[in-house]
């Protein structure tokens, strides 16, 4: 059974995903995790894998950019092929002081700007939330990171902004004096996917970039290999 984004059979995809932007660091993710991994879907080059990891199912799948984007491959998987928990593993850019290059942002929640969710509570602002048990799983795995990154992980809010170059004068500053983490472009359409279907969703972010300080920002290779500690968390929410 094919779903218009995604060419594969219900049992093709285990119940936990870990889904990055690009579907070439799902790739990626995915040979670097399991020795097993096999390709379950292709359409329009959003690259789907299925293996094993510590003994269990797992599979990592592209989200693309965006929450148009993301929010049509988060439904099917949902909807259509049993997947009962989606982490998110991404970039994002740094708005806080705290939040250095290198270290990892966990979303508890997500500001946004688009009206993604807006659509599915017109009356009222709608609270996009992590799941609980998969935030809690992955704070319990900051013990396995290296110990002197252990302090380098920041659980907070994040912004999801529609718009990666155009910035509002003076948002990203009210948003930081409001304690927001950092910017990126998916999560608030995630956890509004997750809640509208009764699933799991978390969204574990590496920081690629600081607005306060460029000096410091990662290469577009770095962003490709420098999200080890990210994975640690995001594998063992996934795998809770
Ligand atoms: N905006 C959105 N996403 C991002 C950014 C940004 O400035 N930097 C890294 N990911």
């Amino acid at each position: 059974m094919s779903t218009p984004h995604i060419a594969a059979e219900p049992g093709d995809f285990a119940p936990a995903v870990l889904m990055p932007g690009d579907p070439k660091r799902a790739e990626k993710i995915a040979h670097t995790l399991m020795n097993d991994a096999k390709l379950v879907t292709d359409v329009r080059s959003m690259l789907g894998f299925t293996g094993t990891y510590r003994g269990k199912p797992l599979s990592v799948m592209g989200s693309g950019m965006g929450q148009p984007s993301l929010t049509i491959y988060a439904t099917e998987l949902f909807k259509f092929f049993g997947v009962e928990r989606i982490i998110r593993v991404g970039t994002c850019g740094s708005i806080s002081a705290q939040a250095r290059v290198g270290d990892t942002v966990v979303a508890m929640s997500a500001h946004t700007d688009s009206h993604i969710n807006v659509a599915r509570f017109p009356e009222i602002t709608f609270a996009p939330c992590a799941s609980w048990s998969l935030l809690s799983a992955a704070m319990r795995a900051v013990d396995e990171l290296p110990e002197a990154d252990r302090d380098r992980v920041h659980v907070g809010t994040v912004f999801s902004e529609d718009h990666f170059y155009f910035k509002v004068p003076g948002l990203l500053e009210r948003l930081r004096a409001y304690g927001t983490l950092a910017l990126e472009m998916e999560t608030a359409a995630l956890y509004g996917v997750a809640a509208e279907l009764g699933r799991e969703a978390l969204t574990v972010l590496t920081v690629s970039d600081s607005l306060l300080d460029h000096s410091q920002d990662m290469t577009p290779q770095e962003r490709e290999t420098k999200f080890a500690n990210a994975l640690t968390l995001a594998t063992a929410a996934a795998l809770c």
